[in-house]
């Protein structure tokens, strides 16, 4: 049976976009955005898909708001959330009933810089490699269990723009990536941790891009 996708988006969607574009065995059933003038909605409705827009400033809180995104999710019967920029956080409640079907992926190597600008802090912070991952959310934020990391050098003339767009080269490749195992059934969680199924040498989930 197909995987039937539900996408969470809060802007631009550009890592929707990569997920479409890649042709994975899956069903994008819905794009939902908490932001009514996403491009992110655009893109999706141009592609014939279904999009609803929920705009989180007419509830009067996160927990209103999330219970009835919860339940538009819901009603298209997802295997599968994927959050692909979706910058609000989201309460115990919510995470509690998507638990195990809940991708997000997040602009640096975990658990190195979570939160918000994470291109600036590992400027700041001068490592020489920084990256991407995808990971299942948990109620720790930025903390879930990893499936899949790829890492870039940072160089010595990069901006925060410069190290964002190369990063951003690697999301686009790594959470196709990471969506595709879901629906193939191919991610194991053990003790907290995900393996890929059939991959013992673990070469496939971490990757060095230039
Ligand atoms: C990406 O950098 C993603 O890692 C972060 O938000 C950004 C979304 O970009 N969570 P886009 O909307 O997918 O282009």
């Amino acid at each position: 049976m197909t995987c039937r996708v539900v996408v969470l988006l809060s802007g631009r969607g550009s890592n929707f976009q990569a997920i479409v574009e890649a042709q994975l065995p899956i069903e994008i059933v819905a794009v939902i955005s908490n932001r009514p003038h996403a491009a992110g909605l655009d893109t999706a409705r141009a592609r014939g898909l279904t999009t609803v827009a929920l705009d989180h400033t007419a509830l009067p809180d996160r927990e209103t708001f999330d219970a009835l995104l919860a339940d538009e999710i819901e009603r298209h019967h997802p295997d599968l959330v994927v959050l692909a920029g979706y910058m609000r956080i989201l309460s115990a409640a919510f995470i509690a009933r998507f638990e195990g079907r809940l991708l997000n992926i997040h602009p640096s190597l975990l658990p190195m810089f979570p939160g918000l600008k994470t291109h600036e802090r590992a400027l700041a912070e001068g490592v020489k490699i920084h990256g991407c991952t995808v990971h299942f959310v948990t109620a720790d934020l930025d903390h879930g269990p990893i499936v899949i990391q790829a890492a870039v050098p940072v160089r010595a003339d990069d901006t925060p723009d410069t190290l964002a767009a190369r990063v951003l080269q690697q999301e686009h490749r790594i959470y196709p990536q990471a969506v595709r195992w879901f629906a193939e059934g191919r991610l194991v969680k053990n003790h907290g941790h995900v393996n890929l199924k059939d991959d013992l040498t673990s070469q496939s989930v971490f990757s060095i891009g230039m």
